[in-house]
């Protein structure tokens, strides 16, 4: 059992190395690699919520360089907190923004309580070891009525031709670009191996449900290889 818990451990940790390392470049091989689309999903994950909530104030969980801080500051006035545990990724998002507070932790020992309007996480949920745990965080630190957005790769469930290729370009052509780009090939390997493990946003929307969330809306983009979810915190 005490393995169980070490090696679990061990494999988060790994997770925010990997981050710290490619750090640097994370920014432009993200742009390059989606195209810039990535820019849009975030936006539309923003509007999603604006259109059920109008936060005061926002914890945007696994900030990462701060791309979800960005959107959130272009399209409403509040007070947004990043929270992340890769000083890497913090470095570069503490540079862009300097006047955010950011918080070195992980999505599952988040020290706030009541304390939030609306909690966002993209691109940041599939690489949360405890995820049970992480979601009875957003619970806790989320006021009464308060609003989680999710954004991210989730498993198709259907495999259309054309979710085939964009499974295609992310299984064989992004890990060879992404690793020439940040010379770190294992880390856009990690990519398309933690997708394929990862969940569907009906596996997602379930998990929710349990920790007593509403799930309100679920939208699939990218032929369904990426969702946003809309939750919010259950009476
Ligand atoms: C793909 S980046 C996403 C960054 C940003 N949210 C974005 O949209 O570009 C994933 C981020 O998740 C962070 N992360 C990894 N494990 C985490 C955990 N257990 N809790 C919170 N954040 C975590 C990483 O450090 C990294 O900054």
């Amino acid at each position: 059992m005490l393995k169980f818990f070490k090696n679990r451990r061990v494999m988060q940790e790994k997770i925010v190395k990997m981050f710290d390392e490619i750090a640097p470049t994370y920014d432009l091989v993200n742009r390059i690699l989606t195209f810039g689309i990535d820019k849009n999903w975030r936006k539309k994950a923003i509007r999603e919520v604006l259109k059920y909530s109008t936060p005061k104030k926002v914890l945007d969980v696994a900030c990462g360089t701060g791309d979800m801080i960005e959107e959130w500051r272009k399209n409403i006035d509040c007070e947004v907190i990043g929270l992340d545990p890769s000083n890497g990724m913090l470095d570069i998002a503490k540079k862009r923004f300097p006047d955010v507070n950011f918080i070195n932790s992980y999505a599952n020992d988040i020290p706030f309580e009541s304390e939030f309007d609306a909690i966002s996480i993209s691109f940041g949920i599939r690489n949360v070891v405890e995820i049970k745990k992480a979601i009875k965080e957003f619970n806790k630190a989320l006021k009464k009525n308060g609003v989680l957005v999710i954004l991210e790769f989730t498993k198709p469930k259907k495999n259309s031709s054309l979710t085939k290729c964009v499974n295609f370009y992310t299984n064989k052509f992004l890990p060879k670009i992404g690793g020439l780009l940040s010379k770190n090939k294992e880390a856009y390997e990690y990519l398309p191996n933690s997708i394929e493990k990862f969940y569907t946003a009906d596996e997602l929307k379930e998990l929710l449900e349990k920790e007593n969330f509403k799930v309100l809306k679920i939208i699939s983009l990218n032929f369904g290889q990426v969702s946003i979810i809309i939750a919010k915190k259950g009476e």
